[in-house]
């Protein structure tokens, strides 16, 4: 392809102005790819929702280009970075809409994005491609978990720019509403389960002052304790700064955040949580978002307590979502065990992929 141009999108402090057009364009592009690919509007996302993601800049920098033919846009690409001890990686993504794939267009834009990579010094790139496709030869994870298609295009294009699988991820889907009675009693069963030194608590958008330490802590050591196979994504650090900074972010855009969490009597601290979001519109899914038990308190069904208490939570304030999505490691059991027992079911594999870069000279 001759004429194809790849520029920067610009990312907007607010919507509908022409400085944002790029930005609503390349949204649009997300949405298409992902309703024709899955058949679904699951994943369709309004840039209202995006922009906050977006916006969060200081500590997950992240950089979105547009590819167009003249006026036409054909796709975009996302370069993602973070700080901390993954200050070496990147997390690429490409999207072509659907009625221009087949002539270059991917390929061109991963090329671009691993340059950029590589001209920042970064020694790593890492995908996350989602494979809708069933049956079929398949490609299996190192991991011994889970595998994806080995003639689709994702597949085929990563491979041949030296990316190797790692691991593969499960995208799941709980209908609702649930029976409340039947998730009342799974609640109170796995409280009864953890004894009096577990308490559980809840808030929405905003974490009270009380345990904005402890849930930072909580977000830094999911980088580092839900299984990341051969990707080696590092810590990502937390602190009630960044903490704060998000959240302001995230009052801006439409979504609205469910977070149970469980305090350890004895000492005081928060050693689990889970968080939700529910998007502005009632017929879109809820998002299942992090969850994490510390590794010293798991075993005494904290998991569980949590991800009953947010659902029941959810039901109460936002009753009328279709449904939860959630992404998980394919070997992740424990954590699927508890989303299996709730009612959660396999939509779609995802494939993360690793390619080394090799420094400039
Ligand atoms: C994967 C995707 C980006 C490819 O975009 P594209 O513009 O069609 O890709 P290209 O035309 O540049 O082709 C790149 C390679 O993909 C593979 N490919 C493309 N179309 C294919 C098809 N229909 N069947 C099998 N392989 C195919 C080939 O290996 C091709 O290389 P080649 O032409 O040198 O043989 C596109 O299908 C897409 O947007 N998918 C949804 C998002 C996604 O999965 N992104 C993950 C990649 S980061």
């Amino acid at each position: 392809m001759t004429t194809l141009q790849i520029t920067d999108v610009m990312i907007p402090d607010r919507l509908g102005t022409p400085e944002a057009a790029d930005f609503e364009a390349a949204i649009a592009v997300r949405t298409a790819v992902n309703a024709h690919d899955s058949g679904t509007n699951d994943e369709a996302r309004p840039p209202e929702e995006m922009l906050p993601t977006w916006r969060k800049q200081e500590h997950e920098p992240k950089r979105m280009v547009l590819a167009r033919e003249g006026e036409t846009v054909l796709g975009r690409g996302v370069i993602e970075y973070r700080l901390g001890d993954a200050v070496d990686t990147t997390w690429l993504h490409v999207e072509v809409l659907p009625e221009h794939r087949g002539r270059g267009v991917g390929r061109a834009l991963a090329e671009w994005l691993l340059d950029i990579a590589t001209a920042d010094g970064k020694s790593k790139a890492i995908v996350y491609a989602p494979s809708w496709r069933v049956g079929g030869a398949r490609l299996d994870a190192p991991t011994g978990f889970g595998d994806v298609p080995a003639d689709t295009a994702e597949t085929r294009l990563l491979l041949s720019l030296g990316f190797r699988l790692e691991q593969v991820e499960r995208g799941s889907r709980l209908p609702l509403p649930l029976d409340r009675a039947v998730l009342e009693r799974v609640r109170d069963d796995a409280a009864q389960a953890a004894g009096p030194d577990y308490r559980v608590h809840r808030w929405g958008d905003h974490t009270p002052e009380q345990w904005q330490e402890d849930l930072a802590h909580l977000l830094t050591r999911m980088s580092t304790d839900a299984p990341s196979a051969g990707l080696d994504e590092g810590e990502d650090p937390w602190t009630v700064e960044r903490l704060l900074e998000d959240e302001q972010l995230e009052a801006e855009g439409p979504r609205t955040g469910f977070t149970a969490a469980v305090e350890h009597v004895p000492s005081g601290r928060l050693v689990a949580f889970t968080t939700l979001y529910a998007p502005a519109e009632l017929d879109r899914p809820a998002d299942q978002e992090d969850t994490i038990v510390l590794r010293e308190h798991r075993g005494h069904r904290l998991g569980m307590l949590v991800k009953a208490e947010n659902l029941l939570a959810l039901d109460e304030l936002r009753p009328g979502h279709p449904a939860v999505v959630t992404y998980n490691a394919e070997e992740n059991r424990h954590m699927l065990s508890v989303n299996e027992a709730l009612g959660f079911a396999p939509f779609v594999y995802e494939g993360a992929w690793r390619k080394d870069l090799e420094p400039l000279r």
